[in-house]
This record gives structure tokens, C-alpha cells and sequence, in this order.
């Protein structure tokens, strides 16, 4: 382990849903601070962006191609992590359906797309988790960091589904950590702001512009997925290794709790 404290060099930690939007600039930013990243989106071509962008500027990452909710590709993501690294000590759980949902009434949600953000932003998490957990146990120790969103703090409508699913994280946040913290596993969440991912931008136009506007945070100005990396980094370093099952609200001062 090294030195400092804050430091994440050399450790080995997975990114879901790293080949876009925020997930993107997390393995881009853990690399350039010496971590060996796994970028592990269910898009191959992103994941190979990704990759190719931090070997570009002097990083180490892999491509882990996976669907988060099915079982059979996270252990297998969890496989050739260890095979390539031989360890894992962090996992974030980035990916989630979010920018592809329409906003809409709830009571145009169809059911079946209520069922598969069930499927990717809630049992994703947990399979990954499962699937990291022999090797965090058999290591002595890792991270797990759970991406919900502020919608848990603050209700925001027309994805009721999305809502739902992040206020689950909270929960599987908590409990989880009781479970594995005898393993000295970490396992906490962070709530993300309204942030200005390219994805985001993209999928929600005028609506990106004047959601969350600046004056609503106690740093009046937007969110951009930049902001959301020194949180990450915290939790992954070995300076929170006291901290777990807790939420940490990265939007610039928008939600207090
Ligand atoms: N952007 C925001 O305003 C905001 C706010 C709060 C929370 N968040 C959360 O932050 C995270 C990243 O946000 P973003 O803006 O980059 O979202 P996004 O929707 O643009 O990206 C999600 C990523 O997950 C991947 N993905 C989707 N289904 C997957 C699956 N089954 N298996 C593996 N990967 C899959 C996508 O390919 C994409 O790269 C998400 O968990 C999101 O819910 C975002």
C-alpha cells in the first residue's frame, strides 16, 4: 500500500459503465492517478475508447465487456480482472439505465422498462458486488462505491423508475456494508447532482441547461462529471477505510443532509 494517504497507485479498481459519460472520466482521471483501471461498460466499442485513451497518455486499463445484470458476465468480468491484475480492490458501480429513459408521467412508465432499470441499476450492483467479493475477502480488504443519485434526496419527478431504483442503492448500500465489513470491505454511495455528462447533454437538450440551475447550489454553477472524482478517489484510497455504509452528496451544496 502506498505512503500517502489519499494515494489509489496501483490499485486495481473496475468502473461499470466506464466506456461513456461519467464513467469515461472516472477511468480516465483514476488512471492518470496511477490506478490500474478496468473499464466495464456493456458497450465494447466505448470500453475500447476508453481503454485506448489512457494507454494513450502513459495508464494502465483493460476492457472488461459486461452486462452488469447478468450473472454469468460479471463473474466472468471479475475473472479476468484478477487474471489480468491479480487482485481487485475497487469496484464503483457507475453503470445504470439514466440518459436512454424518456422523462415522463409515471403512469406512462411501461412495465417492462420498469423491470429492466430494476434489472441494470439495482441487481447490476448487486451482482458485480457478488462477483468481486471472493477476491476483495481473499485479499484482505477492498472498496465498493455505489453511484445513486440526488433524486434520493429530492424527489425529482418523470423518472419514477430511475428514482426508485437509486433510493434502492441506499439500501443495498447500507446493509451490504454490515455484511462485509467483518472482511474490512468498504461499501459506501455517493449522490450525484444534476451533472453535465456529454450523455446527459445530449439526451436531455434544453432541459440540460436549465435543470438545477446555478443559484440552487451553495457553488453557483453547473455540475460536470469532474466534480464527482475527488469523492470517488477519496473512497477508494486507504484515507476511508474507517468510512462505510454512509452517502456522501457531491452537488455543490444543492442538497444538504
Ligand atoms: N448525469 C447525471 O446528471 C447524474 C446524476 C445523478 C446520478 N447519475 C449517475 O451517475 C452514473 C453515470 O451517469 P452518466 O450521466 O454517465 O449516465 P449514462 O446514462 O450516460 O451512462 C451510463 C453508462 O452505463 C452503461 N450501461 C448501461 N447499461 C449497462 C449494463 N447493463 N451493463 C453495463 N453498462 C451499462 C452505458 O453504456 C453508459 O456508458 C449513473 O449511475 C447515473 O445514474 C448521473
Amino acid at each position: 500500500m502506498s505512503q500517502y494517504l489519499l494515494s489509489i497507485e496501483g490499485r486495481v479498481v473496475i468502473v461499470t459503465g466506464g466506456g461513456k459519460g461519467i464513467g469515461r472520466v472516472y477511468c480516465r482521471e483514476l488512471a492518470k492517478a496511477g490506478a490500474k483501471v478496468v473499464a466495464a461498460d456493456i458497450d465494447h466499442d466505448a470500453n475500447e475508447d476508453t481503454v485506448a485513451e489512457i494507454r494513450e497518455a502513459g495508464g494502465e486499463a483493460i476492457t472488461a465487456t459486461t452486462d452488469v445484470a447478468d450473472e454469468r458476465q460479471t463473474a466472468e468480468m471479475a475473472r479476468t480482472v484478477a487474471e489480468a491484475f491479480g487482485r481487485i480492490d475497487g469496484l464503483v458501480n457507475n453503470a445504470s439505465l439514466m440518459s436512454v429513459l424518456e422523462r415522463r408521467d409515471w403512469k406512462l412508465i411501461p412495465g417492462d422498462e420498469w423491470d429492466r432499470v430494476m434489472e441494470v441499476n439495482l441487481r447490476g450492483i448487486f451482482m458485480c458486488c457478488k462477483a468481486v467479493f471472493p477476491y476483495m475477502k481473499e485479499q484482505g480488504g477492498g472498496k465498493i462505491i455505489n453511484i445513486s443519485s440526488g433524486r434520493f434526496w429530492n424527489g425529482a419527478p418523470n423518472r419514477l423508475h430511475y428514482s426508485t431504483s437509486k433510493a434502492g442503492v441506499i439500501g443495498l448500500t447500507r446493509s451490504l456494508a454490515r455484511e462485509v465489513g467483518p472482511e474490512n470491505i468498504c461499501v459506501n454511495a455517493i449522490t450525484p447532482g444534476f451533472t453535465l455528462s456529454d450523455t446527459q447533454v445530449a439526451s436531455s437538450g434544453e432541459y440540460a441547461q436549465t435543470n438545477a440551475p446555478p443559484e440552487d447550489r451553495c457553488i453557483q454553477r453547473h455540475q460536470y462529471p469532474e466534480d464527482l472524482v475527488g469523492a470517488v478517489m477519496f473512497l477508494l484510497s486507504p484515507g476511508s477505510d474507517f468510512v462505510s455504509g454512509q452517502t456522501l452528496n457531491v452537488d455543490g451544496g444543492q442538497q444538504m443532509h
